[in-house]
C-alpha cells in the first residue's frame, strides 16, 4: 500500500467508527512550555482535562488526525532504520467517549484487517508505585488472540505529560516485523486516566501524586513512516515512497549512488524535510529554541551536502521535491515555497562563509591541541567530525577524547552559569518564555511580561504591522524580544517606542484576561505568536485598549506597577529578525 492509501484508510476507518477528522495543528504548539509539537494529542490537551468541550467543538467525543510532529532527542540516530526527526503521526483520540476495550479492538482491527499485517507482540504496563498493573489490557489482547503480551515499566509504557503538566497514563504498544524481520514499535495506545501537575521528569523521579481525570481519555500515536515501512515490507523508513523521490533527487544532483552513501543521503533527506516543515510553520534559523533546532538541522544538511559534493543551489531542488511530495496535504508549504527556499539559502550562505573563515583559521595552525580545536569549533560553529577531517587532510593530529573533554568542560561552565543566575536552586517558574528562580523574581519577570506586550504593540505602531513576534525570553533582569523587521531601527524610532510604552505605563491601564475560542480571539484582532489551529479556548490579555494578545500569562494587574521602560539594545538576531533587550527602572 502506498502512503497516500494508508493515510486515507486510517482516516476512513476511524470516521466509520464515529471520529471527527481534525486537521494537523502547527509544529509550533500553543503550550508555551513545549518547544515543538511532538505528538497528535498536544492540540487536544484541554479536551482531556475538561477545559474544552469536544462535543461543542467537534460534535463528537472522538477525533482522528494526521499530525505534523518533530522529535529531536534522537537526532544522532537519524540514518538508521527507524528514526526521523520530523514525522507524521496517525492518531485516534477520545475524550470520555470510549475506553480500553474499544481502543485496543480498533487498533487490532486496523492493523490486522484493514492493513492485513501481523502483530508480532504487544506490551502493557507492569505497574509501579504511582499506578497499578494494567491487567485489563492484557486480558483484552488475549481475547483478541494476541498471545505475546509483554509487561514493561514506567519508562517505556507510561505516557506523558507533555510540557509542565497534563494528562498521562499507562499505554499499550504494538510491534510488527519490518522487511528484515526485525520488530519495530509502530503504535502507542495511551489510556489517559490521570492528570499530572508536574513535568515528566518530576513524575519519573517519583515526586508527584497523580489525580484521576474526571473523564478517562484515549490518545494514540502511530508513525506514518513506520507503518508504511511495515506495509511496504522494506527494512528502512527511507526506502518508503515518502522518501524515495528525495533520495532520487539527491542521487541525480550528486551523481553518487545511494547504496554507497546511504547514511549521508538519509540525513539530508530527513533534515531537509524537517526544515521545510519548520519554516513552513514560521520558524527561522536562530541561536535559540526552535530557531536553533532548525539551524542545527540545516547546518547538518549543509555539512552532508558538502561531503556528497552536491552542486550550488542543491537545496532549492530538494525543497521543491519535498513540497511536491506533500503539498496535497499541507498547502501552506506550497504557499511559502519562496520563503522556505530563501531562508535556507541565507542559512547556507552564512554557514558556508563561516566555514571558510574557520578553514582559514585552521590553515594557520600547525601544531594542534584540543583546546585550539575547540576554540575553532566554538567560534566558527564547526561540526566536530569536520575539524577532524580537515586536520587529517593536513596530516595534523587531534585527540578525540581530549576534545570531548573540552566540550564537556564548556557545557558544565554554561550550566554553572545558569545555576548561579537562578540562585543555585533551579527555576521555580519556566513557561518557556518566563524564567524565574524565586517569588521575588517571578514578580519582576511578570512586569517584564506586561512590558513586552506594550512594546510589541508600540513596535507595530511605530514600524508598521509587518512587525511579528518571533520569540521572547524574560527573566528577572530584562526582557528580550525578537521580531520580524528587515533593517536596523533608527534612534528616533527606538525613542518613539520607548516614549509610547512609558506613556501607556503612566496612563495606568488595567490588564484584563478573558477566555474565548481561538477563532473569536483572532476575529477580535488579538495578536497571536503561536499559529492557529482548530478551535480551542485561549486566554486573551488586554492592556487597556492599547494591546490585545493571545497569551498564557502571568501579567501585572495595572501598568503603573511597571516603572520606567528603557530599550538597552537593538540588534540583528538572524536574517530578517531584530532583537531588542529592554529593562524597567
Ligand atoms: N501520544 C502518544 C504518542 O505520541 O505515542
Amino acid at each position: 500500500m502506498n502512503s497516500k492509501e494508508i493515510r486515507q484508510k486510517f482516516l476512513d476507518f476511524f470516521m466509520k467508527q464515529g471520529h471527527k477528522v481534525v486537521p494537523s495543528s502547527s509544529l509550533i504548539p500553543d503550550d508555551p512550555s513545549v518547544l515543538l509539537t511532538t505528538a497528535g494529542m498536544q492540540q487536544f490537551k484541554p479536551y482531556y482535562t475538561g477545559e474544552a468541550d469536544s462535543i461543542k467543538d467537534f460534535g463528537s467525543f472522538n477525533t482522528v488526525s494526521i499530525q505534523k510532529s518533530m522529535r529531536t532527542s534522537d537526532i544522532d540516530e537519524v540514518g538508521d532504520e527507524t528514526h526521523n526527526t520530523f514525522f507524521e503521526m496517525l492518531g485516534n483520540f477520545s475524550f470520555g467517549g470510549y475506553w480500553k476495550k474499544e481502543a485496543i479492538r480498533y487498533a487490532y482491527e486496523f492493523i490486522t484487517k484493514e492493513m492485513g499485517l501481523a502483530i508480532s507482540y504487544v506490551t502493557v504496563f507492569r505497574g509501579s508505585d504511582i499506578a497499578p498493573k494494567d491487567e485489563e489490557s492484557k486480558k483484552i489482547w488475549r481475547l483478541l488472540g494476541v498471545a505475546d503480551v509483554r509487561e514493561e515499566g514506567i519508562n517505556d509504557v507510561f505516557w506523558g505529560p507533555t510540557g509542565n503538566s497534563g494528562p498521562c497514563g499507562p499505554t499499550t504498544e504494538i510491534y510488527c516485523k519490518n522487511g528484515k524481520r526485525r520488530d519495530v514499535e509502530i503504535w502507542n495506545v495511551v489510556f489517559n486516566e490521570f492528570f499530572c501537575d508536574s513535568s515528566r521528569d518530576i513524575l519519573l523521579n517519583g515526586g508527584v501524586k497523580l489525580k484521576q481525570l474526571k473523564k478517562k481519555g484515549i490518545d494514540t500515536g502511530m508513525g506514518l513512516e513506520r507503518l508504511t515501512m511495515i506495509s511496504q515490507n522494506v527494512e528502512n523508513i527511507f526506502d518508503i515512497d515518502l522518501f524515495s523521490p528525495i533520495i532520487k533527487k539527491i542521487e541525480e544532483l550528486c551523481g553518487k549512488s545511494y547504496e554507497d552513501n546511504a547514511k549521508n543521503f538519509r540525513i539530508i533527506a530527513d533534515h531537509m524535510r524537517g526544515s521545510v516543515f519548520l519554516i513552513g510553520d514560521g520558524v527561522l534559523p536562530s541561536n535559540i529554541e526552535r530557531g536553533y533546532i532548525l539551524r542545527r538541522l540545516l547546518r547538518r544538511s549543509i555539512r552532508y551536502a558538502k561531503l556528497l559534493e552536491l552542486p550550488e543551489n542543491w537545496h532549492k531542488e530538494i525543497v521543491k521535491t519535498i513540497i511536491e511530495n506533500y503539498k496535497e496535504y499541507y498547502p501552506e508549504l506550497e504557499q511559502r515555497e519562496g520563503e522556505i527556499i530563501n531562508a535556507i539559502k541565507e542559512e547556507n550562505d552564512k554557514f558556508c562563509k563561516t566555514l571558510e573563515r574557520g578553514l582559514k583559521e585552521l590553515g594557520k595552525i600547525d601544531a594542534v591541541d584540543a583546546e585550539k580545536a575547540f576554540y575553532i569549533f566554538q567560534t566558527y560553529g564547526f561540526p566536530f567530525e569536520m575539524i577532524g577531517e580537515e586536520l587529517k587532510k593536513r596530516k595534523l593530529f587531534i585527540d578525540a577524547k581530549e576534545f570531548q573533554e573540552e566540550f564537556k568542560k564548556h557545557q558544565e561552565k554554561s550550566r554553572a552559569g545558569l545555576e548561579k543566575k537562578f540562585g543555585g536552586h533551579g527555576l521555580i517558574m519556566d513557561t518557556g518564555e518566563l524564567k524565574a528562580g524565586s517569588e521575588e523574581e517571578i514578580k519582576k519577570a511578570t512586569k517584564f511580561h506586561t512590558a513586552t506586550h506594550l512594546m510589541h504593540q508600540a513596535l507595530r505602531v511605530v514600524l508598521g504591522e509587518k512587525v511579528r513576534q518571533m520569540g521572547s525570553d524574560i527573566n528577572a533582569e530584562r526582557l528580550r524580544f525578537d521580531f520580524t523587521f528587515d533593517r536596523k531601527m533608527t534612534p528616533e524610532e527606538i525613542k518613539k517606542v520607548e516614549d509610547l510604552v512609558n506613556e501607556k505605563i503612566t496612563e495606568n491601564l488595567e490588564v484584563r484576561v478573558e477566555e474565548m475560542p481561538y477563532k473569536k480571539a483572532m476575529e477580535s484582532g488579538a495578536l497571536a505568536f503561536f499559529k492557529g489551529k482548530y478551535p480551542e479556548i485561549v486566554k486573551v490579555y488586554s492592556v487597556g485598549k492599547f494591546s490585545k494578545e493571545v497569551c498564557g500569562g502571568p501579567h501585572a494587574s495595572r501598568t503603573v506597577e511597571l516603572g520606567k521602560f528603557k530599550i538597552k539594545k537593538e540588534e540583528s538576531s538572524s536574517a530578517g529578525v531584530r532583537r531588542i533587550r529592554a529593562i524597567l527602572e
